[in-house]
Order: structure tokens, then sequence, then C-alpha cells
């Protein structure tokens, strides 16, 4: 698929999905190229339609600056009990909604926010749909002390790890200082296995396992159908 067609599908999931949010929501809005559409909605309704929202949190820098830009006041994940709702985008979903996020390296706040949401929507265009997550790296955020050791485990246990790299080859640094370990497997045959797993290493700050998160994600289909799935 070409990017251009991609673009269209990824804004037709991302205008779907701001239908979903009304007045007075407090919003999360996620990170990545999908959801940067859907925050341009999200300005074309507060212009033409004045969408109000009560507060809005947000996932990176990136999106914070877009909503600014557009006027919307950002709020940090501490000065709000919950989220209504939550749209964000994924890099892999799967038949039961579990997902692979963190392509975008935002996976902790990414992970923080939808815990921390009533609901939570994907919009993803029809290339991330898999029956079993496979095809993307898992990325895992990890403390720069002891990431050598980590790297090293992983390697012990098969899950192919590599740092991710800036474009000079430094090492991609997260917003919260920590690096990011790539694992290259070929799939999570079981997902909640490999989830247990990083949950109990130290040294591991998140990884991007979504299970049990997304309730509905909305797929832009390639021929132009929009899918919601629950
Ligand atoms: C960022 C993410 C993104 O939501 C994910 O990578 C999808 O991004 P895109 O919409 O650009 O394909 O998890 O950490």
């Amino acid at each position: 698929m070409d990017r251009q067609k991609q673009d269209e599908l990824k804004q037709a999931a991302a205008k779907q999905a701001a239908g979903l949010v009304e007045d007075g929501m407090i919003l999360g809005v996620g990170t990545g190229s999908t959801v940067k559409f859907f925050i341009d909605e999200l300005g074309r309704r507060k212009e033409e339609e004045g969408l109000a929202l009560k507060a809005v949190v947000t996932t990176s820098s990136r999106s914070r600056k877009q909503l600014e830009g557009l006027g919307f006041t950002v709020s940090e994940l501490a000065d709000i009990d919950q989220a209504d709702l939550t749209v964000d985008g994924a890099d892999r979903v799967d038949k039961q909604l579990n997902g692979i996020k963190g392509g975008g390296a935002a996976l902790t706040l990414e992970k923080n926010v939808a815990v921390n949401s009533k609901k939570n929507v994907w919009i993803v265009d029809e290339s991330k749909v898999v029956d079993h997550l496979s095809g993307f790296p898992l990325p895992v955020e990890v403390l720069p002390i002891s990431c050598e050791q980590n790297k090293r485990r992983f390697e012990a246990e098969g899950l192919n790890p590599q740092f991710r790299l800036n474009a000079d080859g430094s090492r991609l640094k997260t917003h919260y200082g920590n690096y990011i370990l790539d694992l290259h497997v070929d799939s999570v045959p079981v997902p909640s296995g490999l989830a247990d797993y990083l949950d109990h290493t130290v040294g591991v700050v998140e990884h991007g396992l979504f299970l049990d998160i997304c309730d509905e994600v909305i797929i832009a289909r390639d021929n132009g159908e929009i899918e919601t799935r629950c």
C-alpha cells in the first residue's frame, strides 16, 4: 500500500473516532501519525462546532504541541482523576483487541493514560490488524542503569533485543530518559506470558504489550469501509 493511500485510511479512522468525542469530556489523546489526523479533526470540530472539552491529557510532546497549537489546554495526567475516553493508534492489534504499541517510543505514558481511562479506542488502518500479535518488534523501555544486563537477559531468552537508535546512531532516549530495547521476535504466541515475564523483570519500566486495555478498534479497510470491533 502506498503512503498516500495509507494516510487516507488513517485519516478515515481518525475522523470516525473524533465523532465519539462529546462536549464536557475529559479526553486522552495518544501519539503517532494516525492520532495526528485525529487531533486535526478535533481542531476542526472546535473551530466549526464549538467542541468544548473539560480537559485533555496526552501522551507525547508532539501531540501536546499540536493540541496547544489548535487552542486546547493540555493537563497532566496527575491533574485529572481519569479520562472519559482515550483515542490512540496501535502498531498491531489482534482478534482479542490486544495490541503492540510503542512504535513512537511513547508507550509508558500511553499505557498510563490508557489504564486511567474509562474507554479506550484505537484507530488503525487495515495493515495493522493481525490474527496473532506479530510483524512488529516489541518495544521495552528500560532503565539506563541496568540496560546492558537486561539486554543480555533478553538475548538469553531468545528475544533478540536491539537498542532503538536515532538517525545519528546514538541510543534513542525516551521522554523519561530511558532506552528502548526492541524485541525482534517473529510472533508473540502467548502475549500474557511474555507480558508477565516483562512485568517482573527489574529494570523494565514498561513494555508495549497492551493486553485487555482496548475496548474498541476502528479499522479503515483498503476498500474504503470502516469497521468497528468491540
Ligand atoms: C506510539 C504508538 C503509536 O500509537 C503507534 O506507533 C502507531 O503509530 P502510527 O499511527 O504512526 O502508525 O504506540 O508510541
